[in-house]
């Protein structure tokens, strides 16, 4: 092993969990599955292909909790009983080749989607801000009633339930990137005057009550992390102060690691933002404010697809494992080659903007993988 390397492999406790090392899959929604929510066949191979290139950690791109908060039109949900054998195999599958397996959950909030086609529900959100949902389509969203709050709760922890009877180490809750739990936390979008708005402990509690919700429903052994907005990167929203002062609360209510990432889908199209996700390294200031405010597992994340970068970043100990989204869709076997020291060997990802974000909508192709993946429209085995 290349000793500079060497940090990444050293294994990584998640909560009751020991990852192999401490390269995770960071969350990206190629949208693989069907249209009625049900995992495939493309979607095992996907995702467990990553784990047979060697990742420790496997955190899927993010399922919803119920309709309500879906966005995609081929975006996996976890609501009830009839998703869990599908579940059961995706699992299974990542497992098999050694790497620990965690579901992201989200309830896409005002993001509620498919965009083309969502017309007919209630589009969620703390309070009825309009905004650009796609280019020249405004949308106002309707303001999330407490009925509806309790059971976006409830939806939480019914997932992460089915998640953990379908054999999976953890989950990952989303509360970033805008979406709603995010929104709650944004003094931008919540203006809220009840409980759930108003101060920063309105804005936070409904992070905190679905992670209560979620630990409740799933024992001290399930592994529960948060995928947390660090800063929303707009003049009047959430910022790195906010993350900061949030952090330890997560802690103590129990999540097992904090995965922060900045911005969100509105805030990337404002200057000083775009081209965020091209900058190497771009989340690591907020992470390294993270790591002064909690001893927790702190997961990087962010234009690391440099192994000698991503290993001096657990070096410097400002973080304790590399999150890595589109380094693993182009190269899934990242980890095995950084391994064996053949880092000129990784396939990169150098397309600004990627196109695997425009080619979300049908399922992902990175346009750096061999023909024949590319025309299949997946790398699996
Ligand atoms: C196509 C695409 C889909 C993504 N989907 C998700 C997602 O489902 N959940 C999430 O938390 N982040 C998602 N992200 C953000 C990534 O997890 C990650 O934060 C970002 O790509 C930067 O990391 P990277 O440089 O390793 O790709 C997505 C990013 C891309 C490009």
């Amino acid at each position: 092993m290349t000793p500079v390397y060497e940090p990444l492999f050293a294994p990584l406790r998640l909560g009751s969990r020991t990852a192999r090392n401490r390269i995770v899959h960071a969350p990206m929604s190629v949208c693989y599955g069907d249209t009625d929510g049900f995992v495939t066949r493309p979607q095992i191979e996907h995702y467990a292909r990553r784990a047979q290139g060697g990742a420790g950690t496997i955190i899927t791109e993010n399922f919803a909790v119920n309709v309500a908060g879906r966005q995609m039109p081929r975006q996996t949900l976890v609501a009830g009983p009839e998703h869990l054998p599908g579940l059961t195999e995706l699992a299974a599958e990542i497992k098999r080749h050694g790497a620990l397996a965690l579901v992201q959950l989200v309830h896409a909030g005002r993001y509620a989607g498919p965009w083309d086609v969502y017309e007919q529900a209630r589009r969620l959100a703390p309070s009825p801000v309009s905004f650009e949902l796609t280019p020249g389509r405004v949308v106002t969203p309707a303001e999330i009633t407490t009925t509806e709050i309790e059971e976006s709760i409830e939806a939480f922890g019914r997932a992460a339930e089915l998640c953990q009877q379908a054999g999976f180490d953890g989950v990952d809750i989303h509360a970033a990137q805008g979406f709603l739990l995010s929104e709650f936390l944004s003094p931008a979008m919540n203006r809220r005057t009840d409980d759930w708005g108003g101060s920063f402990d309105g804005r936070v509690r409904l992070t905190l009550e679905v992670l209560r919700e979620v630990r409740r429903r799933t024992g001290p052994e399930f592994v529960v992390g948060v995928h947390l907005m660090s800063d929303e990167l707009t003049a009047d929203g959430w910022t790195i102060k906010d993350g900061v002062r949030f952090v330890p609360s997560i802690a103590e209510e129990g999540a097992d690691f904090v995965f922060p990432i900045p911005a969100t889908f509105e805030s990337l199209r404002l200057p000083p933002n775009v081209g965020l996700y091209g900058r190497p390294g771009y989340g690591l200031a907020d992470v390294a404010a993270f790591r002064q405010a909690t001893g927790m597992t702190i997961i990087a994340n962010g234009g690391l697809g440099d192994p000698a970068a991503a290993a001096a970043v657990l070096e410097r100990g400002d973080a304790d494992a590399i999150g890595l989204a589109r380094p693993l869709l182009t190269d899934p076997d990242w980890t095995a080659k950084a391994a064996a020291g053949t880092p000129e060997e990784i396939r990169t990802c150098p397309c600004d903007p990627p196109q695997c974000l425009r080619t979300q909508l049908t399922g992902a192709v990175c346009a750096h993988w061999p023909a024949e993946a590319v025309a299949q429209g997946y790398l699996g085995y």
